[in-house]
């Protein structure tokens, strides 16, 4: 009955390569973002420094999509469009790079503060890093694909924010989105069960008020119906017998959002080899 593939080690390891790509060109955003750049000054890092490691922008006329990389401020929930638009103090603003190399896609996205964020904008991006980091912590082969979204549902509705619905995870390899949906929200032992080499994403799109989302007139941005804050941060992952590796882990902290040390930051990797 289901469609999801299995990849094999050379797959994933295709995968891991497209991902750790992405990866690093996400941290170069960390070090570019600024209060005064433009998203469009974000694009055209993203579209040079993704074809500098040889690799291509996959959202650059994905369905129509018009630019290289996807930048979401403050409402916008996912898919805005790069624009001439000046990012300012206390915008919070989520970019999804996403590279295809050899074939094979990785996905990651963050959000990150642009100077000192309100204490509401930092709320609904902690509350959305930590929900990512509490959907990979249920992945392993076993497990179920509504563990993921329990897990997130879970803590995000507990800290008095919303999950959004409208969008979810997608599997990925040679493709951008593939079976299965990962749902962001769900029940604890419902749904598919995870085997060793699925890929997919987790991408928990957290809103401050409602859930609703509505998409504008360029048939792209997606912002929460209330005007709220939303922030979004995406991994890619493939699942193993134990547990998972985290494709797009970075080896470094990102600049202006990982204020404190998470769990698959190098410093953690290092006091944790430590003990
Ligand atoms: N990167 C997005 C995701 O996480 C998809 C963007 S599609 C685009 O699935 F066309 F808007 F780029
Ligand atoms: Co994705
Ligand atoms: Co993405």
């Amino acid at each position: 009955m289901s469609n999801v593939t299995i990849k094999t080690v050379k797959e994933v390891d295709g995968i891991r390569v497209a991902s750790q790509m992405a990866a690093e060109t996400l941290i170069g955003v960390g070090k570019i973002l600024r209060p005064g750049i433009t998203t469009d000054e974000i694009n055209t890092f993203v579209h040079e420094d993704t074809v500098r490691r040889g690799g291509w922008p996959a959202p650059l006329n994905y369905h129509g999509f018009p630019k290289s990389v996807c930048t979401s401020i403050n409402e916008v929930v996912c898919h805005g469009i790069p624009d001439g638009r000046v990012l300012e103090p206390g915008d919070i603003i989520n970019v999804d790079v996403t590279t295809i190399f050899n074939g094979f896609f990785g996905d990651t996205s963050a959000t990150f503060y642009v100077g000192t964020p309100s204490a509401e904008a930092k709320h609904v991006t902690e509350v959305s890093r930590r929900s990512l980091d509490l959907g990979i912590a249920q992945v392993r082969e076993g497990a179920r694909l509504g563990d993921i979204g329990a897990a997130i549902q879970e803590f995000a509705e507990g800290q008095g924010c919303s999950v959004v619905r409208a969008f979810v995870g997608h599997g990925i390899g040679r493709k951008f989105h593939e079976p299965p949906q990962v749902q962001h929200v769900g029940k604890w032992g419902n749904g598919m069960r995870l085997k060793a080499g699925m890929c997919f994403t987790i991408e928990p799109m957290i809103n401050l008020g409602h859930f609703d989302i509505e998409v504008l007139a360029d048939k792209w941005t997606a912002v929460t119906v209330d005007g709220s804050l939303s922030a979004q941060f995406e991994h890619t992952v493939v699942v193993t017998k134990s547990g998972c590796e985290v494709l797009t882990r970075r080896k470094v902290r990102l600049e202006n959002s990982e204020n404190f040390p998470d769990p698959f930051s190098a410093d953690v990797l290092r006091s944790s080899a430590a003990v």
